[in-house]
């Protein structure tokens, strides 16, 4: 397979948890349920970068409607706990359209709900969160997911846009990292 031998090599990585192909398969069954619910509405795909971009444009080809994509950037201030930062906004405004989130992975939620409490004020017409990888057991924020593509247990996950210091977004699968590259 495409990409396996990175797997096989990198001392990092623990197992593939998910392949390109499953991957795909289930982008084209949410992109075939978003297609339906969304048919005749003004949608948005709003993406958190950077490592939504690979779910993104991968869902944006099955979604078989009409549509636009924006981007936001944040960084969590130091320190940790709630509180985020938007170091990039929208470009475009969102009032009365059908903003869709797309994420790659919610964690403890705390950033998608500090953006989505931010994007409810701008008045969309609707406001949902679609999710690639969804890591429920360590969630502190209370949250609607409308659209998940996997539960995952609490380890950590890199690959298909999910990094490591930087590493390993470019890999077309999604892998476990060794329990001791953690700590
Ligand atoms: C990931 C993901 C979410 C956030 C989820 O981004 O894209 O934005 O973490 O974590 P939470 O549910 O605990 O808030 P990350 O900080 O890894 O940034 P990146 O996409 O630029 O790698």
């Amino acid at each position: 397979m495409r990409g396996r031998t990175a797997v096989l090599a990198d001392p990092l990585l623990d197992r593939m948890l998910f392949s390109p192909d499953q991957i795909l398969d289930r982008v084209e069954e949410v992109g075939a349920a978003i297609t339906r619910d969304y048919d005749g509405r003004d949608l948005v795909l709003l993406t958190v970068l950077r490592g939504g971009i690979f779910f993104l444009a991968d869902l944006a080809r099955h979604i078989d409607l009409p549509l636009t994509m924006d981007f936001m950037a944040v960084s969590s201030y130091a320190g940790g706990g709630a509180a985020v930062r938007i170091t990039k906004d929208l470009d475009d405004a969102i009032e009365g359209r059908h903003v869709l989130v797309v994420e790659d992975i919610i964690d403890t939620g705390l950033t998608l709900n500090y953006l989505l409490n931010v994007l409810r004020q701008r008045r969309p017409a609707s406001l949902e969160v679609c999710t690639l990888l969804d890591k429920d057991a360590r969630r502190i924020a209370d949250l609607q997911v409308a659209y998940r593509g996997f539960r995952i247990p609490d380890r950590f996950v890199v690959g298909y846009g999910l990094d490591l210091g930087g590493r390993f977004r470019g890999m077309p699968f999604i892998a476990t990292l060794r329990d001791e590259v953690m700590g």
